[in-house]
């Protein structure tokens, strides 16, 4: 048994997951990098799969006898289109199927807290954005987990909305724009180690949360931790 929280981070070889794993392991915590293209065979997951995020979580709890966390921070490439053009299922899967993969084997396997990375697009309007079903996804993303903590009593469910990042996602946009869209109102720019740290807060000082709960948006404007 692990002496130390272990944490499952779906989407952990990611951009942003990279640096909720980093922030996890620096604040003592044993971090797991799930993703398809995990560096350990143990530890790849698909979260489209429901059976392939059960093995993995089963995988976890044997070697390490427990799990104190899960953060779902996986998601698709951005489909770059008009509003109203079609897009692939991918964000349905991955961000929507894939959250309720999380949470149940998460309730199954009696982890206390699962915080969800959301976006601040999911409280845009879709039709401005030219991010095809992501923001839509989002939302759904958001409404799942509201729905999930009514659900589930026993386990604390978060959101977290960061604000834009430069890279991840947006690694596909010219450089100066990811820098524009990035910047805060004190001249600042928002970073995914401040998303990771607020996230690493949560799950750390989980007994001081009776109830569920949103944290919207982390870029600067409202960074809580
Ligand atoms: N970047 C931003 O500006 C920004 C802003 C707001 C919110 N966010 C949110 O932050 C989260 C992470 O975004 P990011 O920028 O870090 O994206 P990213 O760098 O593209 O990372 C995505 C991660 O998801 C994994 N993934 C994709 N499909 C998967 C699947 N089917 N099963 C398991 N893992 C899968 C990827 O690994 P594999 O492909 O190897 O599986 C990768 O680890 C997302 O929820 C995003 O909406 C990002």
């Amino acid at each position: 048994m692990s002496e130390r929280p272990v944490a499952v981070v779906i989407g952990g070889t990611g951009y942003l997951g990279d640096a909720i794993v980093r922030a996890f392991r620096d604040g003592g915590w044993d971090a797991v990098a799930a993703s398809r293209s995990s560096e350990d065979i143990h530890d790849r997951v698909d979260v489209t799969s429901r059976d392939s995020v059960r093995a993995l979580m089963e995988q976890v709890r044997t070697k390490r006898g427990r799990i104190d966390a899960v953060v779902h921070a996986a998601s698709p490439r951005l489909e770059r289109v008009k509003p109203g053009a079609a897009t692939s299922t991918a964000h349905a899967e991955v961000t929507v199927e894939g959250t309720k993969h999380a949470i149940d084997e998460a309730v199954a396997h009696h982890v206390p807290i699962v915080i969800v990375v959301t976006s601040e697009a999911a409280a845009s309007d879709p039709e401005r954005l030219s991010m095809g079903s992501y923001p839509n996804a989002k939302r759904a993303q958001e409404e799942l987990v509201a729905a999930s903590s009514a659900e589930h009593p026993g386990t604390l469910f978060f959101t977290v909305a960061p604000g834009f990042l430069p890279g991840g996602l947006n690694s596909d946009l010219p450089a100066a724009i990811q820098h524009a869209f990035s910047k805060r109102p004190d001249g600042g720019t928002n970073t995914r180690e401040e998303v990771a740290r607020t996230i690493l807060a949560i799950a750390t000082d989980r007994e001081r949360y009776l109830t569920s709960g949103r944290v919207r948006p982390v870029d600067g404007t409202h960074a809580p931790f």
